[in-house]
C-alpha cells in the first residue's frame, strides 16, 4: 500500500506555519490514525488522495482586517464535503473563508483558560457534555468575531465566545485552543473523534502494518537492484538496515566502519548483532589507524569534522568499488528532517538538518536514495525496531554523533586520550542504567578536557586529565535543558571513575544548556 492509500484513510494534516504542527501528526499516529502533515499550498494537489479528513493547523498569519494575501485553505476543499478541523488559525480561515469574521484582539490570549461546553457534539463525544468545564491551552492574537451561516459555538471561555465553534451538517468544526499540546489535557481525545467519529478515519495504523507495507515498497523501488548502506552503529541506520534485509534480503550491503571513535565495546556490538543475531553479511572495516593519522596534530573543531567526514567517505567509495554494481544508497532520514514546514516569515521554507555522514555521498557516487524511515517520528522507529525484534537495550541507546569521541576530546585526539575517555564514559554510562536513570536522560556523555590537574592518590602527588560529565533532557537535540542528577549519584561516578581509570583525577559535572552551549563540545 502507499501513501496515498495510507491517506485514503487516514487524516490529511495543512500546516499553516504554527510552530506544534507535527504534534498534531503524533497525537494522531499514536492513536493508530494515519496522519501526514503537508504545506498549505499542497492541500489542493494532495487532496486527490482523498483523505477520510483534513485538519488546518495553527500559524503566524493574521486574516484580522481583511488580509488579502494570508495564506488560505483551497475552495474546493469546502466543495468536496469533506469533514475539517481547523485550530486556532485554522479555526479563523475557516471563518474568514465561510463568510464570517475575525477581529484583532487588544492583547494575545496565551496560556491555560478554561472551556465551558456549551452544547454536545460528536466532537466531544465520551470526552465532554453540555455544562461541562475543563482546561485547554490557548495562543492568539486575532479572535473570531462573527460565526458563518450554519455555525454555533459548542464551547466558550471567559475571554472567547467562540473557542470551540461546529457546522454538524456540513462536518465542519473550529477550535481556538490547541489541542495538540499536552497542556490541552483532553486534546488528543477531541483530535480521536475528529479522526474517527466526524471523518471515520480507521485507527488501524499499526507499525506491523507499516512493516508490511515498507517492505512491500521497498521490493518495489529497489526491484533487482542493489543497495548499499552505511552503518553508524546508531539506531536508525540500524533500524532501516535491518528493514531493507528483511525485503532484498543480501542484496543489501552494510559497510560498517570502525573509526576507533566509537564507546567501549560498539564496534563489537554492532557486528555480533548484525553477523550472528541477523545473519545480515556486514563489511566491517578496521581504519582506526588511518582516522588516527588523518587526525594527527589536528585540533581546529571544524577540521576534525571535515577530516573525518572526508575519509569515512573515501573508505565507504572504496568498499563500494569493491561491490561493483550498486544502484541505491540506504539512509536512516526521519520524518522531522523531511517535512517541510512553513516559515514564519513568509512562504513555504523546506527545513533539512543535514546531520547525515554520508551526505554528498548519492551525488557524487551517482547512487538513488533509499529512506524507508521518512515518514517516521523517532519513537516510531523504535517501535519499528522493536517490531524487527532489535533488542530493546538497542533501541533506547542515547544519540551518539557521526564524528564520535572526536568532538568529546577538545584539542588534539590521541589513543590514550581515546582509552581514557572509552573507560571514564562507560562507568558514567553503566552507573546512569544501575540507578534506573538512562532512559529519562536524552543524552550522556563523558568528555575528556585538555587540561591536567595536581592531586593526591595514595600518597604520591598525580597529575592527570580532568573529564567533564554532561546529561542533557530534550525532545530533538535543538534545545537541552541540564539533568538533575543527583549529587550522591555524582558523587558516587567521579569516585569510580578517579579510582577505576588511570589518567583521570578530577571530575566536573557540566552545568551548561543549548542554547547557549551545544550539546557535544565540539
Ligand atoms: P549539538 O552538539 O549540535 O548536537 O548540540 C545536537 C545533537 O546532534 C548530535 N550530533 C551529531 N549527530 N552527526 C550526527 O549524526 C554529527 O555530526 C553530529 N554532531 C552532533 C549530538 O550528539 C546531539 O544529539
Amino acid at each position: 500500500m502507499d501513501d496515498e492509500n495510507k491517506l485514503s484513510n487516514g487524516i490529511l494534516v495543512a500546516d499553516f506555519g504554527s510552530q506544534v504542527t507535527l504534534l498534531i501528526a503524533r497525537r494522531l499516529r499514536e492513536k493508530g490514525i494515519y496522519c501526514e502533515v503537508v504545506p498549505y499550498n499542497r492541500l489542493r494537489d494532495k487532496l486527490e488522495a482523498a483523505p477520510k479528513g483534513v485538519i488546518l493547523s495553527g500559524g503566524p498569519a493574521s486574516i484580522a482586517g481583511g488580509n488579502d494575501a494570508m495564506p488560505r485553505a483551497p475552495e474546493r476543499l469546502f466543495r468536496e464535503n469533506i469533514p475539517v478541523l481547523g485550530i486556532c488559525y485554522g479555526e479563523q480561515l475557516l471563518c474568514a473563508q465561510l463568510g464570517g469574521e475575525v477581529a484583532p484582539s487588544h492583547g494575545r490570549e496565551f496560556g491555560n483558560a478554561n472551556i465551558t461546553v456549551r452544547q454536545d457534539s460528536p466532537l466531544f463525544d465520551g470526552i465532554f457534555a453540555a455544562g461541562d468545564s475543563a482546561p485547554v491551552w490557548m495562543s492568539h492574537g486575532d479572535h473570531i468575531s462573527q460565526l458563518p451561516e450554519g455555525f454555533t459555538a459548542i464551547a466558550t471561555t471567559q475571554d472567547a465566545p467562540f473557542a470551540a465553534i461546529a457546522d454538524e451538517s456540513r462536518k465542519l468544526y473550529g477550535l481556538q485552543f490547541h489541542p495538540e499540546v499536552v497542556h490541552t489535557p483532553n486534546g488528543a481525545d477531541i483530535l480521536f473523534n475528529f479522526a474517527t467519529k466526524i471523518a471515520n478515519a480507521s485507527p488501524d495504523w499499526t507499525m506491523g502494518s507499516f512493516l508490511n507495507e515498507a517492505t512491500a515498497k521497498l521490493r518495489e523501488d529497489i526491484g533487482g537492484g542493489h543497495v548499499i548502506a552505511a552503518l553508524s552503529g546508531g539506531v536508525d541506520s540500524s533500524v532501516a538496515s535491518v528493514l531493507i534485509h528483511k525485503a532484498i534480503g543480501d542484496r543489501l550491503h552494510c559497510v560498517f566502519v570502525d573509526t576507533g571513535l566509537l564507546r567501549q565495546g560498539e564496534a563489537e556490538q554492532i557486528t555480533s548483532l548484525f553477523q550472528q543475531h541477523y545473519d545480515i553479511p556486514l563489511i566491517a572495516i578496521n581504519a582506526q589507524k588511518r582516522f588516527l593519522d588523518a587526525l594527527h596534530n589536528v585540533t581546529d573543531p571544524e577540521e576534525k569534522r571535515k577530516k573525518i567526514g572526508n575519509l569515512f567517505i573515501e573508505i565507504f567509495e572504496e568498499e563500494a568499488d569493491k561491490i561493483g554494481n550498486i544502484e541505491f544508497l540506504a539512509q536512516g532520514t526521519l520524518y522531522p528532517d523531511v517535512i517541510e514546514s512553513i516559515s514564519p516569515h513568509g512562504g513555504p521554507s523546506v527545513k533539512i538538518k543535514s546531520h547525515h555522514n554520508v551526505g554528498g555521498l548519492p551525488e557524487r557516487m551517482n547512487l538513488k536514495l533509499i529512506e524507508p524511515l521518512r515518514s517516521l517520528f523517532k519513537d516510531e522507529v523504535r517501535s519499528l525496531g522493536a517490531e524487527l525484534g532489535l533488542p530493546e537495550a538497542f533501541l533506547k541507546r542515547h544519540p551518539f554523533p557521526g564524528p564520535g569521541l572526536a568532538v568529546r576530546i577538545p584539542g588534539e585526539v590521541t589513543i590514550e586520550k581515546l582509552e581514557i575517555l572509552r573507560q571514564a564514559d562507560d562507568i558514567f554510562i553503566r552507573a546512569l542504567h544501575e540507578h534506573g536513570l538512562y532512559d529519562d536522560i536524552w543524552q550522556a556523555f563523558a568528555a575528556l578536557l585538555p587540561v591536567r590537574a595536581v592531586g593526591v592518590m595514595g600518597d604520591a602527588r598525580s597529575y592527570q586529565y580532568a573529564c567533564a560529565l554532561r546529561a542533557v533532557a530534550s525532545s530533538d537535540g535543538m534545545t537541552a535543558a541540564v539533568s538533575d542528577l543527583p549529587g550522591e549519584f555524582l558523587n558516587e561516578v567521579a569516585t569510580r571513575i578517579v579510582n577505576q581509570v588511570d589518567g583521570i583525577n578530577r571530575v566536573l559535572y557540566d552545568f551548561t544548556s543549548k542554547p547557549p552551549g551545544t550539546i557535544e563540545w565540539e
